[in-house]
């Protein structure tokens, strides 16, 4: 079945399952699950029932499709999301946002644990992502191009929207978050990475580092999709001197910042 088959089927499958028509689809980084209690539930579909769907294999990342309400806004929310690490394609790790296309998503809003690589950032601040620079090794629009999903060439010269950026920026500040902006730099993992690669993302441009988000945003983009974005900065790596990281680690920073961020998502999504 082509690709473009199996996202409606997928598709298809799970308008069978939900009266919710989303709008707006999110995806939930490791250990920032706070989000889910912030949605008037109406369905989840655990990811092992979806048909072409892969199976989330990593800790803090529970694996299903939730489907409600955030204010009056018809959400879907990826509880736990799927990494090229676990041994996927990037056709897998983006397939899910293929089908929110499908499903008539407009808008996709992104959230990752983070390492940070600018020295003026601090654990648990929130980066809301300007850019990104792509290091991974495979792209996820790699391989014969079906208009119906969306351009040969897609233009990345906006991928992050403008005007949620300058909502969210509004939103924390009346909320009396303080949040930067920077650019996150996506690679494969799952090393963390060495003291030099910290410091050489940093020149590159970077503000952040991750092992996802960044092909998500190239499908969402290539299928017409707004997207907006944010990184809670789980670990830092802004010095020469060597810091030990853990998953542990990155899952309890991310999870102490999770009210945080879901505080600011969900007012996002009720003034989108
Ligand atoms: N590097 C890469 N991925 C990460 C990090 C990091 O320091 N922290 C959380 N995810």
């Amino acid at each position: 079945m082509s690709l473009y088959d199996r996202i409606q089927a997928t598709a298809s499958f799970i308008q069978q399952k939900t009266a919710t028509n989303p709008t707006v689809g999110i995806i939930l980084g490791s250990g920032l699950g706070g989000l889910v209690d912030m949605i008037e539930r109406e369905t989840s579909i655990p990811y092992s029932d979806i048909p072409n769907f892969p199976v989330s294999t990593v800790e803090g990342h529970s694996g299903q499709l939730i489907f409600g309400k955030i204010g009056n806004c018809p959400v879907m929310l990826m509880a736990g999301r799927f990494h090229y690490y676990e041994g996927y394609s990037m056709e897998e790790v983006t397939f899910p946002v293929r089908v929110m296309k499908a499903l008539g998503v407009e808008t996709v809003i992104i959230s990752n644990a983070a390492g940070g690589t600018n020295p003026g950032f601090t654990i648990g601040d929130l980066m809301i992502i300007k850019d990104h620079i792509n290091i991974c090794p495979e792209h996820p629009l790699r391989g014969p191009n079906d208009e119906r999903l969306g351009t040969r060439f897609p233009d990345m010269s906006k991928a992050y929207d403008h005007d949620l950026i300058a909502l969210a920026k509004d939103i924390a500040g009346e909320q009396g978050i303080s949040v930067r902006t920077g650019v996150y730099i996506g690679l494969q993992g799952p090393t963390f990475e060495t003291p030099a690669e910290y410091r050489m993302l940093h020149i590159m441009g970077g503000d952040a580092v991750g092992m996802s988000t960044v092909a998500e945003v190239i499908v969402a983009r290539h299928a017409g999709m707004r997207v907006f974005a944010l990184s809670v900065i789980t670990d830092l790596g802004v010095t020469d001197v060597p810091v030990i990281i853990t998953h542990e680690e990155v899952l309890e920073a991310a999870n102490a910042a999770a009210p945080k961020m879901a505080g600011l998502v969900a007012a996002l999504v009720k003034r989108l």
